[in-house]
């Protein structure tokens, strides 16, 4: 018997650039996922009785949103609901259990890398039937009915087994909890060659991969361990929990340094891999060599022909607009077409829908394809694994090589976390007051080419998505590009993105921050970084 429980609307439900992230407390207030949920589903197209898939990365706070949402959905009209076993899905395995089973839609329970535990972060997202998250037209509607939303619907039922494989009725609702790994490793196994990977594992070939105690443990363990024969104890930290053992489940250089010390001591393995809390990114560090997220595009780009997935080459390559140039160079070279897209994976949907791009990328750790319509972890490490076995070489070498092409784009980003959100909007307005007055200056040896604030026309569809970001351009292909978080749960996340273009023949190998320093100094007198927040360094650097 369905319910009707009145309820009165929370004015703090806008999605930000993956959904709705708040601190579990937040999510713990009355009826508050229960709006969030009831907005979703009065909003959403979708046919009487469809399928819903439901998983999240298994923080704290998962199990009880799963089941309000069995309940809600079984009031809504929903006729099956697929749920991982465990309430376990990652975020790209939900993807693909939507795309497989023919689901109306999905919702997603993570807060990605941020941390977990009852006073930290959850997050709720809702991903449409291609398996991509809801695009902003469908975001901007699930707002507008949590402002005006007076009642959410509900069966009463008890609480459904999640740990058992199986169905169980819920009034009208059948819910079947699936195992959350078995689908997303069949596909890994029809993408990549497993052959070569298990014969480079044979012949000596050796890794690490830290799973950060979330969401990635299970589906490594079952294909780094049980399909490609990678010793046990390649995986690390392969246990979910629901506060990731304490730390940021986010693959970088500061939260995963145990697994850098490891890639760069003595005896380190060839290869050493992460992902973050819901599987969706992915940190690539080879024996002594770290490659950045953009690297590892247009690496993965380069090569990629040197999987069975991906045989018959690529449809074009896409990366967010603050991720490196250095895919633009591969396009170039394969004669592809290259899309630059505002930072957030539901802009690579249409493209990826249409058969416009293959491969896409983000500096923000993630890769993926057109296999799934998420950003994909472990599709990034097999990718890999499968083009490290067939040209049978090390990470090092293949980037020199690669560098050696293409030339090489110097990258960090620099993060000045939890600002007051009035100082970071007036650095903000300042620099875009600014704008038309930066080309000709000079600061240091750079001379500003170009500044703009980045805008984006959909190919596809025909929208315009503004205000992406700040990019200042100087004379010989360096960038620096300033931006706000739209993820944070704390205050407000200023990102300085710094590029530097070295080309064929040029100065290939130097450290990173000898060969951004004077564009660091930029970015500070052009933004006004220390005046405007009183930092001097910033928090994080990945
Ligand atoms: C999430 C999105 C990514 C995005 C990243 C950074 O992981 O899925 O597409 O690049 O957040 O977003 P932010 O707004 O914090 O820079
Ligand atoms: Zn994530």
């Amino acid at each position: 018997m369905t319910r009707t429980v009145p309820s009165t609307p929370y004015s703090d439900q806008k999605p930000g650039t993956s959904g709705l992230r708040k601190k579990v407390k937040v999510f713990q207030q009355p009826g508050y996922a229960e709006n969030f949920i009831q907005a979703v589903f009065d909003v959403v197209e979708r046919e009487p009785g469809s399928t819903l898939v439901l998983g999240g990365d298994g923080r704290f706070h998962n199990r009880t949103v799963i089941q309000q949402a069995i309940r809600i959905a079984a009031a809504n009209g929903y006729g099956k609901v697929l749920v991982g076993q465990g309430g376990i899905l990652s975020t790209p395995a939900a993807s693909n259990v939507i795309r497989k089973y023919g689901a109306s839609g999905g919702l997603i329970l993570s807060a990605s890398h941020n941390p977990g535990g009852p006073d930290e972060d959850f997050g709720i997202k809702y991903n449409i039937a291609n398996g991509g998250p809801a695009p902003e037209g469908v975001t901007e509607a699930i707002y507008a009915r949590t402002r005006t939303i007076d009642r959410w619907l509900t069966v009463d039922a008890p609480d459904v087994d999640l740990d058992t494989l199986g169905t169980t009725q819920v009034s009208n609702l059948t819910v079947e909890v699936i195992d959350s790994v078995a689908d997303y490793a069949e596909l890994m196994e029809e993408l990549f060659d497993f052959a070569a990977i298990r014969a480079n594992v044979s012949a000596g070939f050796t890794m690490a991969f830290d799973a950060m105690s979330a969401v990635t443990g299970p589906y490594a363990t079952e294909i780094l361990e049980g399909r490609l024969g990678f010793p046990k104890g390649t995986v690390r930290n392969g246990v979910p929990l629901e506060d990731f053992g304490g730390h940021h489940p986010d693959p970088n250089m500061v939260h995963a340094h145990e697994l850098f010390e490891t890639m760069f001591g003595a005896d380190a393995p060839d290869f050493g891999a992460a992902s973050d809390g819901d599987g969706d990114r992915n940190l690539i560090v080879g024996r002594h060599r770290f490659v950045t997220p953009s690297d590892s595009l247009a690496m993965l780009a380069a090569n990629a022909h040197l999987a069975p997935g991906y045989a018959s080459g690529l449809k074009g390559i896409a990366r967010s607009m603050p991720t490196s140039a250095a895919a633009d160079r591969v396009a170039e070279a394969l004669g592809l077409p290259c899309f630059e897209t505002p930072t957030g994976w539901k802009f690579f949907g249409n493209l990826l829908d249409a058969g416009m791009a293959t491969i896409c990328g983000e500096e923000s750790a993630g890769t993926g394809s057109d296999h799934v319509r998420e950003k994909d972890g472990l599709w990034a490490v097999l990718l890999w694994l499968n083009i490290l076995a067939v040209r049978k070489i090390s990470v090092d070498q293949l980037a020199r090589e690669h560098w050696a092409k293409f030339g090489r784009n110097y990258y960090a980003r620099h993060d000045y976390e939890a600002l007051p959100t009035n100082k970071a909007d007036a650095l903000m307005a300042e620099l875009k007051a600014a704008l038309e007055s930066l080309p000709g200056q000079t600061f240091g040896s750079l001379a500003v080419a170009q500044a703009d604030n980045f805008s984006y026309l959909d190919p596809v569809d025909g929208s315009t998505s503004s205000n992406q970001g700040v990019r200042v351009m100087f004379a010989g292909g360096s960038r620096v590009v300033f931006r706000l978080s739209g993820t944070g749960t704390e205050g407000a996340t200023l990102r300085v993105y710094l590029e530097r273009y070295e080309p064929v023949g040029g100065d290939l190998d130097r450290e990173t921050p000898d060969m951004l320093a004077d564009l660091i100094a930029a970015a500070d007198a052009i933004a006004g970084i220390a005046r405007h927040t009183g930092r001097t360094a910033p928090d994080v650097v990945t």
